[in-house]
């Protein structure tokens, strides 16, 4: 018998992800390090609790309201079959959606909307769509990595965008270089943004508009958070003029609804690029079950749910920064999302000194059982993200408490 390792198959995998040494890489990549600092840190402490700022997705149920339209629509004959590119109701909904919530009232829900089973496969497909070898995409970083990834794998190129907190976490189009805005084809933007927090002004998309056309270059703006702002309304880049002739944003129902594992989303603008991405899609899959499609119309048409949790993690969001200010660190409330972005202490008073984010996050998982997600991409900054578990609003300050109580018996330097 052959071992897994002598096997012909080892030797067949593509080099997109790794060749013959997929799964032999001896480097291991954050998030795994991350899940293996927080299982070391509770067989250390057995039974003890491990504050989980480190999640990405809501810790919440989607509302009630959609969770029956789901159950009643799953009963329904007519919804049982593939749903190929998308039911009308989910796009109108969507166009509906977007005129209600962000004052875009310019998408034609028969040509300039299409849903996707989550944000994160449209954002894979989109290379497919347009790039070939020795295309560029401009991606901002720190970010959601997706699209550059696939890039890749088309034999394109990715040319990163640094987010810096001087530059507001906003990209510096004036310094891409000629070649690589000549090779461009697309730029990846997501604002508010994962994992600064930051928000993007008019101002700014009017800029993007203009480099883009300037450049032929066509934008996709990933909103996936963009519905969770404080203090401000949602903004659409859609709702900058002449977008739609640039390019498209793709709206998610995962983190505004409390939809993560149900896959909905929807890309809306361009027509061409709509088009291109249904061609793509296709090719693809078969689309979301209609079911969810119908559950999805209704949380779209409940904009008010998203109201209900954008207050919960402002709460939080607040309660959390202020422990961070007190301890010495500059955190400030986000614009939106529901991060906390928040620069690394060099070290702690008389004790150990971090070389890099990655460092600290592993000292807060190993040493106080709090999890976080560092980032050393353009900075060394860590995340806490507002969606940890509580049971109801007691248990959620009690948390905060707790919070409070393992940093306060740190003096951090920085
Ligand atoms: C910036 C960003 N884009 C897209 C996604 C994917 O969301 P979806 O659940 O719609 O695939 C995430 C998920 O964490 C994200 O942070």
């Amino acid at each position: 018998m052959t071992s897994p390792d002598d096997s012909y198959i080892q030797s067949l995998f593509a080099e997109r992800i790794g060749g013959a040494m997929f799964g032999k890489e001896q480097k291991i990549y954050k998030f795994e390090k991350i899940k293996r600092a927080k299982r070391a840190a509770l067989a250390a402490h057995p039974g003890a609790e491990l504050i989980d700022f480190g999640v990405g997705e809501p810790d919440e149920m989607a509302f009630p309201g959609v969770v029956r339209t789901l159950q009643q629509e799953v009963e329904k004959p007519e919804n049982r079959g593939y749903a190929d590119n998308g039911i009308q109701e989910f796009k109108e909904a969507a166009a509906r959606y977007l005129r209600k919530v962000y004052g875009v009232d310019t998408i034609n829900p028969e040509t300039e909307v299409l849903h996707g089973i989550g944000s994160k496969p449209v954002l894979a497909m989109f290379p497919a769509i347009f790039i070939n070898p020795g295309d560029v995409t401009l991606m901002t970083v720190p970010g959601y990595p997706i699209m550059g990834t696939h890039t890749r794998w088309y034999g394109g190129e990715v040319v990163n965008l640094p987010l810096r907190e001087e530059n507001g976490f906003l990209p510096d189009l004036d310094s891409v270089p000629a070649d690589a805005r000549k090779r461009a084809k697309l730029l990846y933007l997501n604002y508010p943004n994962n994992p600064t927090g930051a928000g993007a002004s008019e101002a700014f998309f009017k800029k993007v508009v203009k480099f883009a056309r300037e450049n032929n270059i066509i934008v996709v703006q990933d909103a996936a958070y963009a519905a969770l702002m404080f203090g401000s309304r949602p903004f659409s880049f859609l709702s900058v003029p002449g977008a739609k002739d640039v390019g498209v944003e793709i709206h998610s129902l995962s983190k505004a609804f409390n939809m993560t594992g149900w896959r909905l989303a929807f890309v809306a603008g361009n027509e061409r690029v709509i088009a291109g991405y249904g061609n793509v899609k296709d090719n693809y899959d078969s689309g979301q079950f209609k079911a969810i499609q119908k559950a999805g119309v209704h949380a779209l048409d409940h904009p008010g749910i998203t109201d209900e949790i954008t207050a919960k993690y402002e709460r939080r969001l607040r309660a959390m920064s202020g422990v961070l200010v007190e301890l010495g660190f500059n955190a400030k409330m986000p614009a939106g999302t529901f991060y906390l972005y928040v620069k690394m202490p060099k070290g702690v008073k008389d004790g150990r000194r971090f070389a890099n984010a990655e460092e600290f996050s592993e000292f807060l998982i190993s040493e106080k059982l709090i999890s976080t997600v560092p980032w050393d991409d353009a900075g060394s900054y860590i995340r806490f993200s507002a969606t940890f578990e509580s049971k109801g609003r007691a248990d959620e300050q009690r948390v905060l408490d707790e919070f409070k109580k393992r940093m306060g018996g740190l003096q951090f330097e920085f």
